[in-house]
This record gives C-alpha cells, sequence and structure tokens, in this order.
C-alpha cells in the first residue's frame, strides 16, 4: 500500500468517524453500545476518551483500529475510506499506520521482551540489521532497556504494559491507539509514557487516541471525549473533568 495520496497536512482531520453505530450479537439478544458515534482528530493531536466501565471505549477503539467492523456510519483516516477496504486492505493500513495498545497487553506467550518487539518489525518486512537499535531505542523510552531479553511473562504487570506501548510504537505508526495505556503505572511510568507519545505527536506528525480512567492523563491531551449512553459528547475543558471517571453507565 503506497503512502496516501490524497492525505493532506491542512484542515484535513487525520481522523474521522461519522455516526458510527455497533451492536453486539449474543445468545439473549442485540446489545446496542454505540449509539451513532463522531469524533475527529488532527495531525499532532492527542486525544482521550473517558466513560464508565462497560460503556465501549474498548469496542470503539477496536473499530478505530479495524479489529472490529461498525454496523453502520463511516470511518476516514489519512485521506482513505477504511470501511470500503477489503479486509486484506484493511489489515496492510493496519499494520503500516496504526500502532494499538491492547488493554489487557496481549503480550505473545513464551518469548522474551526483545522477541515481542521484533515481531511487527519482521511483519512489516524491516531489515535485521535495524531490528536491534530501533528496538533498542523504542525500549529506551520506556525505561526497560534493562529487561530486553527478559522472558514477557516474569515482567511485572507494569512492565507489560510498557512492553505493550513500546511494541505499538517500534513500528514508527501515523496513529497511535491505546486502551488504558497507563491502567497499570505508577504515576512517575504514567507520566514517562505520556511524555513519549507527547514528543511524537509534536515531532511525527501522528495522531494518539488513548482511553483512559484517569483525569491527569486526560489533563494533558488537546481534547477530551466523554463515552456515554452509547454517545461520545466533548468533555467542557481538560481540569473540569470528575475527579474519577466512574460515573454511571446505563444498561
Ligand atoms: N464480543 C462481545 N460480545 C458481546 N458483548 C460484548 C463483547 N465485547 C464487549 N461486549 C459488551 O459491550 C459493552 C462495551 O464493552 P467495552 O469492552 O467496549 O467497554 P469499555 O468501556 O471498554 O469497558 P472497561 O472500561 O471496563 O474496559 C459491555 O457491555 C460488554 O459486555
Ligand atoms: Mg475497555
Amino acid at each position: 500500500m503506497n503512502n496516501p495520496s490524497t492525505e493532506s497536512s491542512g484542515n484535513t482531520p487525520l481522523i474521522e468517524v461519522r455516526e458510527v453505530t455497533h451492536a453486539y450479537h449474543n445468545g439473549a439478544g442485540i446489545i446496542p453500545v454505540l449509539r451513532g458515534v463522531s469524533l475527529s482528530v488532527g495531525h499532532e493531536e492527542m486525544a482521550a476518551v473517558m466513560g464508565p466501565s462497560g460503556c465501549g471505549k474498548s469496542t470503539l477503539l477496536s473499530i478505530l483500529g479495524l479489529l472490529l467492523i461498525p454496523s453502520q456510519g463511516s470511518y476516514r483516516a489519512l485521506g482513505r475510506d477504511l470501511l470500503s477496504l477489503s479486509r486484506s486492505q484493511q489489515a496492510e493500513f493496519r499494520r503500516k499506520f496504526i500502532g494499538f495498545v491492547f488493554q489487557s497487553c496481549n503480550l505473545i506467550e513464551n518469548t522474551t521482551v526483545y522477541e515481542n518487539l521484533e515481531f511487527p518489525l519482521i511483519y512489516a518486512g524491516v531489515r535485521r540489521s535495524e531490528r536491534t537499535p530501533r528496538i533498542r531505542e523504542t525500549l529506551a523510552r520506556v525505561n526497560l532497556l534493562h529487561r530486553l531479553h527478559h522472558p514477557s511473562n516474569l515482567l511485572s504487570g507494569g512492565e507489560q504494559q510498557r512492553v505493550a506501548v513500546a511494541r505499538a510504537l517500534v513500528n514508527r505508526p501515523r496513529i497511535i491507539l491505546a486502551d488504558e495505556p497507563t491502567g497499570q503505572l505508577d504515576r512517575e511510568h504514567s507520566q514517562l509514557v505520556m511524555d513519549h507519545f507527547e514528543q511524537l505527536v509534536e515531532e511525527e506528525n501522528i495522531a494518539v487516541i488513548l482511553v483512559t480512567h484517569d483525569p491527569q492523563v486526560a489533563s494533558r491531551c488537546h481534547r477530551v471525549y466523554i463515552l456515554e449512553d452509547g454517545v461520545l459528547s466533548v468533555a467542557p475543558k481538560p481540569g473540569t473533568l470528575p475527579p474519577d471517571s466512574s460515573m454511571r453507565c446505563s444498561p
């Protein structure tokens, strides 16, 4: 896939989602989760999505990561209409342009930290001689270089989360989607991860969308969205957020 030719760094948002709806179907029936969600995120912008547990934040992020296809709506990014692409074109777009931090880390079992970061580079066709310096540099950014050859299942929860962040960044994506990337981190490491995101946004013209329950993390974002009752709205402004985001979510 070539670099998107129709992308404009002018006023066109890097990500534009319009009226996305999504419902899950299970044995008990239909569970509507998103009821017409719209958002746009610009180049060099960091946006937070907050909201009560179970309101659909991970569902929204999965849609943005092309891991889940919404029931309705449109989704454009980097000048492309992503929902009109085939599944293999979507997979290629995801591999080239999106870095995804899963809520549950999802590190590969029985592998080292190095191997977890090397896998996406191999998949992207990065040459062996380039892989090691890139892995070392990315791990250093999250303060984990000393764990380079450590088995990933022997890391602490917070260390695993930082490996998950590093793995999402190692391919130098244009869009970072991070599902509670600081949820298991202490304040110092949480700030370290946010510093790194901030630096990438400023220096590399990328966009970050992160899900968080932490008002301090959200306050470092340019824009904060609240997802509630299946609808996304822009929070008045960072700093006026509730002390925690455990608002009630209606069924
Ligand atoms: N695969 C699925 N099948 C059926 N229902 C699902 C599925 N995944 C999620 N749900 C339901 O959809 C709703 C939204 O889930 P989601 O994981 O997006 O919430 P969330 O806002 O990320 O919550 P949390 O803050 O706890 O991570 C929940 O009611 C959940 O039970
Ligand atoms: Mg979630």
